[in-house]
């Protein structure tokens, strides 16, 4: 049995590419939202190898440059990451607006979980690297939206909680703690909802943003994990 040979460096670029062309084609960024540029991409990423701890992840350097397209494209000011870990995920998608060098000038990105030992790595993690003091990791219950928002309203939310005994079931739960506060044009993103793992807790998910005013939502297969992407109205 053979096994596919590794996508170089180029090729995941192409095929990042590939996968954000297919959001401003489902609606979940715009048209003209800005492309990503490669260069900064692995300038930050070179950044991130050499500074961040993560003692265990699954994501994919593909599912990396997607979430750090997609805050390339939506410039959110505002992020919030529910299940922050060792702030991995947090950091792709904070990088074009609160990372070294970043690409615009990001107001808050917050990360949380209730895990105070994943947190304070995290908070060390986005410190080496040289984050901005607007991204912090701090430990809090996720599905309490209203202690954690003050006047903020999110223009990114990025779920990745796990929760014991309950596991992703949660992630609908969650959102609806978090609607309210949702920004125009807001972007959710869901990890893990191709995961076979979590295919019965995930399965209403979709259907669940769209009921509750989704404009447009697109499933990604960046890997065996997956990224819902959704976009709420301006
Ligand atoms: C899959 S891990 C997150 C991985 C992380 N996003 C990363 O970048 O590697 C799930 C996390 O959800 C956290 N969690 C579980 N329940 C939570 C809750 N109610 N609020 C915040 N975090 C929670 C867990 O402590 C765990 O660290």
């Amino acid at each position: 049995m053979s096994s596919l040979p590794r996508l170089t460096v180029a090729q995941a670029d192409a095929l990042a590419d590939r996968f954000l062309e297919h959001c401003r084609a489902a609606g979940v960024l715009e048209a003209g939202a800005p492309a990503v540029s490669w260069p900064e991409f692995h300038a930050f990423r070179a950044r991130l190898t050499a500074s961040f701890e993560v003692p265990t992840t699954t994501l994919t350097p593909l599912a990396a440059r997607v979430l750090y397209g997609l805050a390339a494209a939506r410039r959110p000011l505002t992020v919030a990451t529910l299940g922050c870990f060792a702030g991995n995920l947090m950091a792709w998608v904070s990088g074009p607006g609160f990372g070294p060098d970043s690409r615009y000038p990001g107001r808050r990105s917050l990360g949380l979980d209730v895990a105070a030992e994943p947190v304070a790595l995290a908070a060390a993690n986005l410190r080496r690297a040289g984050f901005t003091p607007g991204a912090e990791a701090v430990v809090g219950d996720a599905f309490d939206a209203a202690a954690h928002s003050a006047d903020d309203t999110w223009d990114l939310l990025l779920i990745d909680i796990d929760v014991p005994g309950a596991r992703k079931s949660g992630y609908a739960r969650l959102l609806e703690r978090w609607l309210p506060r949702l920004a125009p044009e807001a972007l959710v993103i869901a990890h893990d909802v191709c995961h076979p793992v979590f295919a019965w807790d995930l399965r209403d998910y979709a259907a669940f943003v769209k009921d509750r005013g989704a404009l447009a939502t697109t499933t990604l297969p960046v890997d065996d994990c997956g990224l819902e992407v959704s976009r709420w109205p301006g």
